[in-house]
């Protein structure tokens, strides 16, 4: 059975670059399509119905092309690269199907989530599913030490999330512990895409400048996804605007406005979840004191860092362009 990659993956700063990167890159993220769809249906009806539904809700797939990019897609071992892509992202999609569970989130990426679909239990199972095959995709490749690497980023996933939900409500949280988090929770995976790929290439050397690279990546990313959850609309996100502040989550946003607005301080975040009226009006307030604007200002540097981090390994253009462009794809997606 052939799979078909998701529209949203058609972005026109994904096509910029899967044009500057070359046909092999698009036939590589067809080849983790089929993976991920075979994983998906290998395992009974009901989860199937799940995971397939997670899988065809789309995203970027910005870690597969990670992947296949540090991995200098074309030239190198094939084989291990789709298996590292498609673990990668069944990692990434485990998260996003457990975070919805913790969330109590009812819409991702426009669609009902699996917990809001199946229930907390059969969320549960789905995410410890895609979890489980994202190891074992792993595992085909005979590397211990790709292994290794996304599990440490899944126990960094894991701290990242634990840490945020001990922040949950408080008032207290300052913008470097914020970014401690973001770099668990998000850049963790991201660097650990960059780093596989590297690993499966002919030269390993570079791991650590494009881990750097992808962890950059990762921070601008959580940094402009919040600030999107602040500024929505829904049509846009697909998921309710300011879902963090209803479920407590204190992002760089409400930092930075509460520093200005010292209002905003005192405000009490309970409770704005049984008032979608008042968390409405909370990012407005939010809105109107510059901090998005600050906010996406930071995540703009990351960007740029994570592009001029790329100087040292001196690549030749064709291979440093598509890179440049992912770090770019990040902030476009927001633009
Ligand atoms: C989405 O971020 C969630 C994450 C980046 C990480 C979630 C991690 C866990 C649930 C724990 C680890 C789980 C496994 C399976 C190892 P977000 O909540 O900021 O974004 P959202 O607005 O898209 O929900
Ligand atoms: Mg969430």
């Amino acid at each position: 059975m052939s799979a078909s990659r998701p529209a949203a993956a058609a972005g026109s700063e994904i096509a910029a670059v899967l044009a500057a990167a070359g046909p092999e890159l698009g036939h590589q993220l067809d080849r983790t399509e089929e993976r991920l769809s075979q994983v998906a249906g290998s395992h009974g009806a009901t989860l199937a119905r799940h995971a397939s539904g997670t899988l065809a809700a789309g995203g970027k797939r910005l870690r597969p092309i990670l992947v296949f990019l540090c991995g200098h897609v074309g030239s190198r071992d094939g084989e291990r690269l789709v298996a590292a892509a498609a673990a990668v992202e069944l990692l990434h999609m485990a998260t996003l199907v457990h975070d919805d569970v913790l969330d109590r989130a009812a819409l991702r990426r426009g669609r009902p989530t699996v917990v809001a679909a199946g229930g907390r239990a059969a969320a549960t199972a789905t995410g410890d599913l895609l979890f489980s095959r994202a190891f074992a995709e792993l595992s085909s490749t005979g590397s211990g030490e790709a292994v290794q690497a996304l599990s440490s980023a899944s126990s960094a996933l894991v701290r990242g999330e634990l840490m945020q939900r001990a922040d949950a409500w408080s008032p207290e949280v300052t913008p470097e512990r914020y970014l401690e988090r973001c770099e668990l929770k998000t850049a963790s995976l991201f660097e650990a895409a960059c780093r596989l790929g590297a690993l499966f290439s002919s030269d390993p050397a570079p791991a650590d400048v494009l881990g750097r690279f992808g962890a950059r990546v990762g921070l601008a990313f959580q940094i402009l996804d919040d600030v999107l959850d602040v500024e929505g609309p829904t049509a846009r996100t697909g998921k309710p605007r300011g879902a963090d502040l209803l479920d407590g989550t204190v992002t760089l946003p409400l930092i930075l406005a509460r520093g200005r607005d010292p209002d905003l301080g005192a405000v009490e975040l309970r409770g704005t979840a049984t008032d979608p009226g008042r968390s409405e009006s909370l990012c407005e307030r939010i809105a109107a004191t510059g901090a998005l604007e600050d906010a996406r200002e930071q995540a703009l540097a990351y960007v740029s860092e994570a592009k001029s981090s790329l100087d040292a390994l001196g690549l030749p253009e064709a291979r440093r362009r598509p890179l440049d462009l992912v770090a770019d794809a990040v902030v476009e997606r927001y633009a």
